[in-house]
């Protein structure tokens, strides 16, 4: 057992009482030296650095309102829709509590993805930061599950046909889609027991392994310590005397208090939304949702909640045509990468088997599975960054100048998918769709090629920096 220490003679209270528990629980003393007052954080974080502890808060708000709503909701087809209503009016505080868990969906999208925005500027997923990436990508797509299974309990219209829709998608697996479809369902048709197990899932099973992700994501980021807008190695210059880098601040007091600032702005945008436009127009809560989920009665226009469209876009986008296109830019690939892969021996030709081995793929499933696939793959392509990047410096601060207009193309088309993809279909946008399906993925899978060109302007020593 280590040493115990003593309160100096004449300590307060307060004093004692903290010795007297480091004395008993000296593990929490040193987790938070390790991970806040002796965490060393790079001194020239920006505003993109706020999403991340933004993003904590949101999962709190969502953890501590779900637990509320779960008191009074009850996951029955036959009452849920009944239930909610009864927390709208009847449950005191019950409407600001559902109106904070409505939001907070929408808003823990808008807080991640301005996260993920500047992982991506920044190459804040390039060595030795893969991991955290990863555990990234991972909660990502956790969150997306979690949500989708968030949006049947209302069992409103949308509720309903919007898990129909997308449960269908998954029946266009080949060979084993139709029994994956009834595992999802628990039943042929969406109905009480589809109702039950989303519910279990979602109020347990995908919040624990949310929260362990959570955990990891920032375990792992700690051991290797954060990026910074510049890209610089904070460690690589440390103070010889200390070891502590040089162009580091302790997380506490410098970054928490830093990051009140984020939470206050961030509070008084929820709020207005919470108390002020709850539905945003029918993007946060759609229309369709405050009527009950009817079987038989098919909404004119099923679209997703907002944060899923750009993804829906892109499984509309996967026409006969488009796959015609896609045999095409395979066949192609084949034959370049046979003539300029390098490839030596009988490998020389591997790059045209592999290209005709995929185009015979192509042609023999339907569109219909082949649109479920773009979907899963513009998700999991986001694994694959930390490879496909390959410039010789992180931060696009100093990548070549058209990079910014890359980057900034990139993120117009993917709010133009957004948009088309809460639209019903029209032939203009399923063509813009696929240019914007066809952009996305070049956009990562050329990545190797184009991140290499251009000229890169010399990388600091140390961070910049201007005290304020
Ligand atoms: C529940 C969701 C998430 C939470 C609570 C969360 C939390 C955090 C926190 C607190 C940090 C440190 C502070 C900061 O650098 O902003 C961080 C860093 C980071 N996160 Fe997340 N994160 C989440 C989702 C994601 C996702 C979806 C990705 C990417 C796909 C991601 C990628 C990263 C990266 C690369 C860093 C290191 C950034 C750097 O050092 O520059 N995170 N995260």
């Amino acid at each position: 057992m280590a040493e115990f220490k003593e309160a100096p003679a004449g300590a307060s209270v307060l004093t004692q009482a903290n010795v007297w528990l480091e004395n008993r629980f000296p593990t929490a003393y040193a987790e938070y030296k390790k991970h806040l007052s002796e965490y060393y954080a790079p001194k020239n974080f920006n505003v993109w650095y706020f999403f991340g502890s933004l993003s904590l808060l949101v999962l709190v708000i969502q953890i501590v309102t779900g637990i509320f709503l779960t008191m009074h909701y009850k996951p029955d087809a036959n009452q849920a829709f009944a239930s909610v209503e009864y927390i709208m009016r009847d449950v005191p505080w019950g409407w600001l509590i559902r109106y904070m868990h409505s939001t907070g969906a929408s808003a823990f999208f808008i807080v991640v993805y301005l996260h993920m925005w500047r992982g991506l500027i920044y190459g804040s997923y390039r060595k030795p930061r893969e991991l955290v990436w990863i555990f990234g990508v991972a909660i990502f797509l956790c969150l997306m599950a979690e949500a989708f299974m968030g949006y049947l309990l209302p069992w409103g219209q949308m509720s309903y046909w919007g898990a129909q829709v997308i449960i269908n998608l998954f029946a266009a697996i080949p060979f084993v889609g139709p029994d994956l479809a009834l595992l999802i369902r628990g039943d042929y048709v969406v109905g009480d027991a589809t109702l039950n197990r989303f519910f279990a899932l979602h109020v347990v099973a995908v919040p624990l392994v949310l929260i362990g992700l959570v955990v990891a994501h920032l375990l792992a980021l700690h051991d290797v310590g954060s990026n910074n807008p510049d890209g610089v190695e904070i460690k690589a210059k440390k103070d010889p005397a200390t070891g502590i880098p040089l162009d580091g601040i302790p997380f506490h007091p410098f970054y928490t208090v830093h990051d009140i600032v984020g939470v206050a702005v961030f509070l008084i945008l929820f709020s207005a939304v919470v108390f002020f436009a709850p539905e945003m127009g029918g993007y946060f809560l759609e229309f369709n949702n405050f009527i009950p989920a009817d079987p038989l009665k098919t909404p004119a226009h099923i679209a997703p909640v907002w944060y899923f469209t750009p993804y829906y876009s892109m499984l509309r986008a996967v026409t006969d045509d488009m796959v015609t296109v896609l045999v095409i830019i395979v066949g192609l690939g084949g034959v370049l990468g046979t003539l300029f892969g390098g490839f030596k021996g009988l490998w020389k030709w591997a790059p045209l088997v592999f290209a005709l081995v995929a185009a015979a793929l192509l042609k023999t499933f339907d569109a219909k599975f082949w649109g479920v696939v773009v979907m899963g793959l513009a998700v999991m392509i986001l694994f694959g960054l930390p490879w496909f990047d390959r410039s010789p410096v992180k931060s696009i601060r100093y990548r070549p100048g058209w990079n910014k207009w890359l980057y900034g193309i990139f993120v117009i088309v993917f709010l133009v998918l957004g948009y088309l993809g809460i639209k019903p279909p029209s032939p203009v946008g399923t063509l813009v769709s696929q240019i914007g399906t066809l952009f996305y993925f070049g956009f990562f899978l050329l990545m190797p090629w184009w991140s290499r060109i251009g000229s890169f302007k010399p990388v600091p020593d140390r961070v910049t920096f201007q005290p304020h």
